[in-house]
């Protein structure tokens, strides 16, 4: 039998109104699950980029990947489905965040330094985790993807409006060139 292959596939970006659908929990962690997840793994590498929400590639189910794993290190994929937040520190920390739907733009964003999350694993086993620094980060942008939530959604209606210009710009530039 042949490996199947992955599949890069495309990624929404802003202002899609697509990003902005709450996703649906995944029933059963299944052969087609793990394709997906496969895929988005392979899409958020070649991006490249270190954390993808299914909805990102219009399939709104609960499902995340994720890879911190600096350049140069072995690669840590990581995969979440139906990530729930069971704690979170008081202690918040402002990040520099930036993400694929929104290509080449950054802002400031603050949250939770630490959460402890309950989450099903590739193989749709339970399992918990204290994320902390870059990894509370990640999981807390994007978990916000789930329910239809940008980082540039937490900040002033001032910046973000400036953001969503600047990457219409760079849409048209594109476009153009
Ligand atoms: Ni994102």
């Amino acid at each position: 039998m042949s490996c199947p292959a992955m599949a890069i596939l495309p990624i929404l970006t802003a202002p899609d109104a697509r990003l902005k659908a709450v996703s649906r929990s995944v029933a059963t962690v299944d052969d087609g699950v793990r394709a997906l997840m496969d895929d988005m793994l392979e899409t958020m590498y070649a991006a490249p980029g270190v954390g993808l929400a299914a909805v990102q590639v219009n399939v709104p189910k609960r499902i995340i990947v994720m890879d911190l794993a600096r350049d140069k290190a072995p690669p840590e994929p990581r995969f979440f489905i139906n990530p729930e937040i069971i704690w979170q520190s008081e202690q918040v920390a402002v990040f520099s965040e930036g993400c694929l739907s929104l290509p080449e733009m950054f802002d400031l964003v603050e949250r939770p330094v630490s959460v402890r999350l309950r989450y099903l694993n590739y193989q749709g086993r339970p399992q918990e985790d204290t994320a902390e620094g870059l990894f509370a980060d990640c999981i807390q942008h994007e978990m916000d993807h789930l329910e239809g939530v940008l980082f540039v959604d937490h900040l002033s209606r001032l910046k973000r409006n400036a953001i969503l210009r600047k990457l219409q710009k760079a849409r048209r530039l594109a476009a153009n060139a």
